[in-house]
């Protein structure tokens, strides 16, 4: 029984790998099992509103930049420095492939999210998170999310 809920899971997430978004609480269960609440100093709320201003939740989004380099995934992690797409030169500092950071477990996403954010700026990483929700009241990002 447990068995076959799980494949049945696990096929969806694999099957649908085109256009894949999360629900806001879906997502905040995940980082909160990731143990992203306060990471750096962060909360849910900052990780969700960087979440929905970068990609808007969709796990599969890819967006070309005007130097050339590609944003990946629900936090829209950049070629030119994090991850290598073997398209044009990566300092790829979080040692993976950008196709990667596209899988709906979010593991490699959440990794390299972590390095970004472990370094110099924090979030300020992310224009848009620096522009959209620094400094904002945030709390509602949680709203009617069970993280348990
Ligand atoms: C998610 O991103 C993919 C790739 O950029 C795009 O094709 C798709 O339309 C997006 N989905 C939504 C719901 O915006």
């Amino acid at each position: 029984m447990n068995t076959v809920l799980l494949f049945f899971v696990a096929s969806c997430l694999l099957v649908s790998n085109g256009d894949m978004t999360i629900s806001r609480c879906e997502l905040a269960k995940i980082l909160h099992q990731e143990d992203l609440d306060g990471f750096e100093g962060y909360s849910l709320n900052d990780w969700l509103c960087l979440a929905f201003v970068e990609s808007n939740f969709n796990i599969s989004k890819v967006h070309e930049n005007a130097d050339g380099s590609f944003d990946y995934g629900i936090f829209q992690i950049n070629s030119h420095y994090w991850c290598n797409d073997y398209q044009s030169h990566s300092e790829n500092f979080c040692h993976m492939d950008c196709r990667d950071i596209l899988d709906p477990r979010l593991i490699s996403a959440i990794k390299c999210a972590k390095k970004i954010v472990t370094g110099l700026g924090g979030m300020k990483n992310w224009a848009k998170w620096k522009l959209h929700c620094l400094g904002r009241t945030l709390s509602y990002w949680m709203t009617g999310c069970q993280l348990g």
